[in-house]
């Protein structure tokens, strides 16, 4: 089998369109609405509102396809503020949640936002006079992990991530006072989860430590850190947002990043020099992992669209900076590689081009969106005058 024959037909363009400048991000306009579709539904079936995480990817002219299918966008900044305002209009609601809102920032973000859960009581209280107009909530670190890297558990011992739910219980029964003007409380504890009874056994233990507490509530923001893939799950889904609509009345929310557009996000580069390198044969490539920083910082071996377990051809595929670990990892392949190759790393659109960086001067990818026509479309190209601005 070629190399070209293991595409998925639609991604033939990536492969074979020369025009294509690398390294170039490419995002798959119809992967996101088909992920978009899917969570519709969930949100028809329960009730439920879905809000898109900004920070997993904030392409303007994605997240304006993006705005047409969701209740609203979840932000961490200003800045996320600020774009999510300007690309919502008027029409959608913007929640945010942060453990790093300075007094300044919090002032321009309640002017443009609708929902701020805050992220320990201390900021409550010295924000709360501040953001009178808007719908308060905290941040509850329920204390239950599901997540094994600590780098990722919202709930890993000492966490920086909400109020601990037993501090927050007990606060509440001794000081009801401190909480008055919060109506609803928001949850993130998972990340790439396709399990939901592990919501479900976090809702539950939220709902047992804080009893006295839920009936005082309007809305309760239940995170990301899930994916929808799998349709088996979506029953417990939606039998967990129908339950705190119907036995709590609250409005719930989602706020999905990574299962909305990380498999659709594509880095495709091209192979610029081949040598052997004791035994081994590395293939440089005109990308780096500053533009998929996310395979560095958690040293994990990105999926290559052309990989070929058994393939008789191996590479050490690696960056082009300086550094010496700035490696992809080793792969096999079923053609040889030549100089001028293209290699196609998927699952690439959550929290890669948002991370990327121009270290060793390396410029960043070009974006492209690749429509359902199979038609590429440069979106954005960055040169050394956005460089040079930066310095
Ligand atoms: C508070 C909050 N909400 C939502 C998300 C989105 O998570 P994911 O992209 O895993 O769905 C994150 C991710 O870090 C988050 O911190």
């Amino acid at each position: 089998m070629s190399a070209s024959q293991q595409f998925d037909d639609h991604l033939l363009p990536l492969w074979e369109e020369k025009s294509l400048t690398t390294p170039a991000f490419v995002y798959d306009e119809a992967a996101v609405t088909n992920k978009l579709e899917l969570l519709a539904k969930v949100r028809e079936r329960c009730g439920c509102q879905i809000l898109y995480s900004v920070k997993a990817l904030s392409f303007s002219s994605l997240l304006n396809t993006i705005a047409d299918h969701v209740d609203g966008f979840s932000a961490s900044s200003l800045f996320e503020c600020r774009l999510a305002r300007e690309v919502l209009g008027e029409k959608g609601s913007i929640h945010v949640t942060s453990p790093g809102l300075s007094l300044s920032a919090i002032q321009d973000i309640a002017n443009i936002s609708d929902y701020l859960s805050f992220n320990s009581s201390s900021q409550w209280q010295r924000c709360k006079s501040h953001v009178e107009r808007l719908n308060c909530g905290l941040r509850v670190n329920p204390e239950l992990s599901f997540v094994k890297d600590d780098r990722f558990d919202p709930c890993r011992d000492y966490s920086k991530l909400g109020i601990p739910l037993s501090q927050l219980a007990t606060l509440w029964r001794q000081q009801p006072e401190t909480f008055a003007g919060i109506s609803g409380i928001h949850i993130h504890t998972n990340s790439e989860s396709e399990n939901f009874r592990e919501l479900e056994q976090t809702i539950n233990k939220v709902k047992n430590a804080l009893e006295d507490f839920m009936p005082g509530l309007d809305w309760i923001n239940l995170g990301g850190g899930y994916l929808f893939d799998n349709t088996q799950q979506l029953d417990v889904l939606c039998s967990i947002a129908s339950g705190l609509k119907q036995q709590n009345g609250l409005d719930v929310f989602f706020e999905p990043g990574n299962a909305i557009v990380n498999q659709a996000g594509y880095l495709v580069a091209t192979v610029i020099d081949l040598f052997d390198s004791g035994g081994k044969t590395i293939a440089v490539l005109d990308t780096t992992v500053n533009h998929l920083p996310e395979v560095f910082e958690y040293q994990y071996k990105p999926v290559v669209l052309q990989e070929c377990a058994d393939g008789a051809y191996s590479y050490r595929l690696a960056g082009a900076s300086c550094l010496s670990g700035d490696l992809f990892g080793d792969y096999c392949f079923a053609d040889k590689l030549q100089v001028g190759s293209r290699i196609i790393f998927a699952n690439t659109g959550a929290y890669m081009l948002v991370k990327a960086n121009m270290f060793n001067g390396i410029n960043l990818p070009a974006i492209y969106s690749l429509n359902s026509s199979n038609e590429l479309r440069l979106q954005k190209e960055y040169d050394y005058g956005y460089y040079r601005s930066r310095w």
